[in-house]
């Protein structure tokens, strides 16, 4: 789509949604565009006490981001529970809210929870004063966009609100690089004169640092769509990985051969085809899911499970691992102590949304094991919540059998290891940590080749 020159002033810039995509994507916008003031807001008024406190303990844990925040923070970055006041005086708002799986009515457990979207519209429409570019961040379903302006369009003082979508593409671990140096940059809009208007506002923001030729401009339906074919199409190739870890197991095969034979092939690629214990994070899950919905809505129902197979498999890899730890054992966990090493769903972040470890130790608490948990980055309460929000069993306060460390020390006699968080601080942990760790069983996800322990039945 051609894009038009049509030129709209924008000096203020509100995000709503302080989190993991929120905080680092404005944090970036103000650090590049020092002529913007840019207000991230946040109806949890703990999280903007964070964002507004020491740099060490901001919310959101990534490389490079307190530096980002230091600089931007005493110039033009402001973090802010004036919802009411920020939403007045911008002329461009971004939404960041959560998205999740719903989990209850027409669509629960596939669906995406679009309720916080449908708030901050209402709040948008409710403070506005004048017309607005509303973009969505967040990963929505599509024609989502049309939801909103409705919502938007029952303001009762005839504003214009041009809705755009700019989905995030950032991962976490990365998110200030991703942001500095962006494969692209995707901005949907409306064909309408006004929709290229606000498209052009967008885009000559992102120009202060992204060459234009990496800012692709599209339909609104077509960037939304994009954003959850991304994932699903990231996701898909670890699963395939993951499904061929298995027949390489019983044939002899050695999965981290197999995929860089495969990933040379430039038609391929390297990335994304490294085999893990399951995908874990916010987005994929949840995101193919909502594929799946969207595919059975309309009634694409070879389409739905093609994608749905995507989940399955990597719910069977989680599985797997687990199983054969314990198979490694005899066939039960009673007695032994299993250390796991890792509890973020990814190296350099503290999230642990959807963490393959959190199954995986629920299923090797179920056997019977007791768990010493080690993740340096992740706060033991996070560890503790992710037990009692996500376990199907109910565990009881000061249960003896899963204890926290907070580092590497375990204290007790350790009868295997299981890595789960490719910390670079696991990669050498037969060296660096050698007296905890010499001669121990190490079941690991290949994410990296750790000094091996050669037993056949570790899992790769
Ligand atoms: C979210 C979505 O989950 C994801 O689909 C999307 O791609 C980007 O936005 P994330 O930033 O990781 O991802 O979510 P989270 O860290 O939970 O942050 C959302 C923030 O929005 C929270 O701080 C929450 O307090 C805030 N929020 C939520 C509001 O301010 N108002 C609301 O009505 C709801
Ligand atoms: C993902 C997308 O990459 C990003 O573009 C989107 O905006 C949000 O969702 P994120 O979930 O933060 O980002 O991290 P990502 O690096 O994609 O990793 C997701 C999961 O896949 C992690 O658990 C990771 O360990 C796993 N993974 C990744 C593998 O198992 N194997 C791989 O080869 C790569």
């Amino acid at each position: 789509m051609a894009i038009k020159k049509n030129k709209m002033k924008v000096k203020n810039i509100c995000c709503i949604g302080a989190g993991y995509v929120g905080g680092p994507t404005m944090a970036v916008i103000a650090l590049k565009c020092p002529h913007l003031n840019v207000t991230v807001v946040d109806n949890n008024s703990e999280r903007i006490k964070a964002w507004n406190g020491p740099l060490d303990s901001l919310p959101v844990y990534e490389p490079g981001l307190p530096e980002v925040v230091s600089k931007a923070r005493s110039r033009n970055l402001f973090f802010s529970s004036d919802i009411k006041g920020s939403i007045e005086k911008s002329e461009m708002i971004f939404m960041a809210v959560n998205t999740p799986t719903k989990t209850e009515g027409d669509g629960a457990g596939m669906g995406a929870d679009l309720r916080y979207i449908e708030a901050c519209a209402k709040d948008i429409a409710k403070y506005s004063n004048s017309n607005k570019i509303v973009i969505e961040k967040s990963t929505v379903p599509i024609r989502t966009a049309e939801k909103i302006k409705e919502i938007l369009d029952q303001n009762e003082k005839a504003l214009n609100f041009e809705i755009l979508s700019n989905p995030e593409f950032l991962a976490e671990g990365t998110a200030v690089n991703d942001m500095f140096n962006p494969d692209r940059v995707l901005i949907g809009g409306s064909e309408t004169k006004s929709g290229q208007k606000a498209v052009n506002a967008l885009v000559e923001i992102y120009a202060n640092w992204v060459s234009k030729e990496k800012i692709l401009t599209t339909n609104v339906w077509s960037s939304e769509l994009s954003k959850l074919a991304s994932n699903a199409m990231l996701a898909q190739r670890i699963s395939s990985i993951n499904s061929l870890s298995a027949l390489c197991e019983k044939t002899g095969a050695n999965i981290d051969e197999l995929s860089k034979a495969i990933g040379m092939d430039h038609r391929i690629g390297l990335y994304f085809l490294k085999a893990s214990v399951g995908f874990g994070g916010s987005c994929f899950q949840k995101d193919i899911l909502n594929l799946v919905y969207l595919c059975k809505y309309y009634g694409l129902d070879e389409v739905a499970e093609y994608w749905h197979q995507v989940v399955k498999i990597n719910n069977y890899q989680k599985n797997r691992f687990a199983q054969k730890i314990i198979d490694h054992f005899g066939g039960d966990l009673k007695g032994k102590t299993i250390g796991i090493l890792g509890w973020a769903f990814k190296a350099n972040t503290n999230d642990t949304r959807e963490s393959a470890a959190i199954d995986v130790a629920e299923k090797l608490y179920n056997s019977g094991a007791t768990l010493e948990i080690y993740d340096p980055m992740v706060k033991p309460e996070t560890i503790i919540n992710d037990i009692k929000d996500y376990w199907s069993i109910k565990i009881y306060e000061n249960d003896k059998k899963i204890k926290i460390n907070q580092t590497p020390n375990f204290a007790e006699k350790i009868d295997g290891f299981a890595v789960l968080t490719e910390w670079e601080e696991f990669k050498n942990l037969q060296l660096d940590l050698s007296k905890v760790f010499d001669g121990r069983n190490i079941f690991e996800r290949s994410l990296y080749s750790i000094g091996k322990n050669t037993n056949d039945n570790d899992c790769k």
